[in-house]
């Protein structure tokens, strides 16, 4: 199948980046958000990251204003109908996800394949919620999207070979290098990396080592471009402790059980470096 509009779902850290690969990638992209603040709060984000690629020479600005026309943003998401790929990046939470592809079901064209980027969900149980599941698939990527080059493409028992196929093909036309997983909670990456980052949040937690040296340690030690800490800000501490519940709902296995300190950190509103505050600080100066 021909894919040449990608709809996407969400513009926070996730969608915002992945509509910029595909924009970039010469697709015409619709991103919808939940409210115009929210959408244009995404799209300075990509125009920030479109001008920070120009600004090193990664990209020319005859590139960049061309994938900067080929973005548009709605609240509607009736506008992504006509897309024949939609990949979905909205909060980590089953309900909303399983809401929102309901409704898209039945806006969009029969033949529209559904992607989800979720860390942890499996992909049967958000493709159970629409008719379409054998045009249904993971699309797995890793932050920040425009630099990472690994995607996770994940094939469900009712998946089509055909949808397989094509949800490949698209994630190397994006410049991606796609792995195949299976669908199991964490795919490959996240079942891996999610308990070492919970088990540095122990280690915190127990006073094995100050934040600085937690970092320092598996940055210099073990040549990892950030320590753990600094990680989990990156990616929001908010989302990490959602998907810690979910996989420790799946598997049952304390190694992927959320720390009490990282609730105690959610609950306090520091969700990392999106809301200026986490195991660091963020800011001016900071
Ligand atoms: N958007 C676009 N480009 C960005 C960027 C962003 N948000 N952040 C950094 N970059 C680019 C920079 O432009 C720079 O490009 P060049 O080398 O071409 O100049 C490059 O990335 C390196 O950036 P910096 O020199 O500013 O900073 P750095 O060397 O500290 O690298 C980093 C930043 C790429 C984020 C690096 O620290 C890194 O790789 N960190 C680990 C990221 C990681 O592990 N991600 C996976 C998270 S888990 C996940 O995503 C799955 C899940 O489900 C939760
Ligand atoms: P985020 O909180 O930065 O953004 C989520 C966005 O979705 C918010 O802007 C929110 O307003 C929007 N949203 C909520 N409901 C919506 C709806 N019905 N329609 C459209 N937009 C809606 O979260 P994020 O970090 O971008 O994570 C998004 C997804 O990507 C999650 O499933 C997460 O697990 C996954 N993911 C995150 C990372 C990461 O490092 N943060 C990496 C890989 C995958």
């Amino acid at each position: 199948m021909k894919i040449s509009r990608v709809g996407v779902l969400g513009a926070g850290l996730m969608g915002s980046g992945i509509a910029e690969v595909a924009a970039k990638a010469g697709y015409e992209t619709t991103v919808r958000e939940v409210s115009e603040e929210l959408e244009r709060k995404g799209l300075s984000r990509i125009e920030g990251s479109l001008a920070r690629a120009v600004e090193k020479g990664k990209l020319d600005a005859v590139a960049s204003d061309a994938a900067r026309a080929r973005l548009s943003t709605t609240t509607r998401l009736e506008e992504l109908s006509e897309c024949d790929i939609v990949v979905e990046a909205i909060v980590e939470s089953l309900e909303p996800k399983r809401e929102v592809f309901e409704t898209l079901d039945r806006a969009c064209k029969p033949d529209t394949i559904f992607c989800s980027n979720t860390s942890s969900l499996t992909i049967t149980e958000l493709s159970a919620a629409t008719r379409r599941p054998d045009r249904f698939a993971g699309l797995h990527f890793f932050n920040p999207v425009p630099v990472m080059k690994l995607v996770e493409v994940v094939r469900t028992i009712a998946t089509s070979e055909a949808t397989e196929k094509t949800v490949f093909e698209f994630a190397k036309s994006l410049g991606k290098e796609p792995i195949r997983a299976q669908d199991n909670s964490g795919f490959v990456v996240n079942r891996l990396l999610v308990p070492y980052l919970l088990d540095a949040v122990r280690a915190l937690e127990e006073g094995v080592a100050t934040r600085e040296d937690i970092d320092k340690g598996m940055e210099l030690g073990c040549g990892y471009p950030m320590g753990p800490l600094r990680l989990l800000d990156f990616v929001g501490l908010d989302t990490t402790y959602a998907i810690a519940e979910i996989m420790f709902n799946e598997y049952r296995e304390k190694r992927f059980a959320p720390p009490p300190l990282l609730k105690r950190m959610v609950v306090a509103g520091r969700f990392g470096k999106k809301s200026g505050r986490g195991f660091y600080e963020y800011g001016e100066g900071k």
